[in-house]
């Protein structure tokens, strides 16, 4: 049995001066849950703020992306060892965003999502074809690329280290979900393309999250498919309460 695992992504919002009340709300909200794991990945300018407000509760901090090398001459970029010495324990990488706006490549989130893993932080690493790919009937061909390539190297080892979640870009703050068999199907893809990668039996404890427009209102059928794991959560993370019903409903 997977543990089920709810992650808010707060892309570029929340100031640094409203992140410890949205972390403790939640908090607050989620206080008695046991069995989902519970994770805020903020902007890295909320991350001390967040890890500071997450202390004694059963929410997780994290950051949004993370550069491979540990320092030098990489203005604007934080390395591994800055979020762990800032307290965070999660990294997203390879976000669709960081893909379309800000030129990343299949190979450096393989660079990323390893440097993490090494670091001891956990990767939750994006994958999804755009609307265009999907009509063009490229679907199984994008989604075995984005994990052959941005997983290479990674080791049935590194699989404690490692989440998968899958986001349609089509499905991403559109309002417009993935039905749960289409999603499904796509998870299913995904675990087998990573049984290739590091074998089926670490590929079944790997978490794999849905991530597009999931809401209180449509969390439960998704996550009720064998496959699905967990939600990456943009818009509904963003309040204490419609991020803890979808939590209640990974419960
Ligand atoms: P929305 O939940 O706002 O569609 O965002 C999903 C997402 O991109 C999470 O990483």
């Amino acid at each position: 049995m997977r543990k089920k695992i709810i992650a808010g992504n707060w892309k570029m919002n929340v100031k640094p001066s409203e992140t410890a009340a949205l972390v403790k709300a939640i908090a607050e909200a989620v206080k008695d849950v046991q069995n989902v794991d519970v994770v805020c990945c903020t902007p890295a300018i909320d991350v001390p703020a967040a890890v500071a407000a997450c202390k004694g509760t059963n929410v997780h901090p994290g950051a949004e992306n993370v550069h491979w090398e540990q320092s030098g001459a990489y203005t604007g970029e934080i390395s591994t060892g800055m979020l762990l010495d800032a307290g965070a324990e999660y990294v997203i990488v390879g976000h669709s965003e960081r893909r379309q706006y800000f030129g990343e490549t299949d190979e450096t989130v393989n660079k990323r999502a390893r440097a993490a893993i090494a670091a001891g932080l956990v990767a939750i690493v994006c994958v999804g074809e755009t609307l265009e790919e999907r009509d063009a009937g490229k679907l199984v061909e994008v989604i075995e690329r984005q994990m052959k390539t941005g997983l290479k190297d990674v080791t049935a080892a590194d699989c404690a280290k490692l989440v998968i979640a899958y986001e349609p870009v089509w499905a991403i703050g559109t309002g417009r979900t993935a039905t749960p068999d289409q999603a499904q199907e796509v998870h299913a893809l995904i675990r087998k393309t990573l049984a290739g990668l590091v074998g089926a039996e670490a590929a079944e404890t790997v978490r794999i999250q849905y991530g597009g427009s999931m809401k209180p209102g449509n969390a439960a059928e998704l996550l009720a498919k064998p496959d699905i794991d967990g939600g990456l959560i943009g818009g509904a993370a963003l309040k204490a309460d419609s991020f803890a019903a979808i939590i209640a409903a990974a419960k």
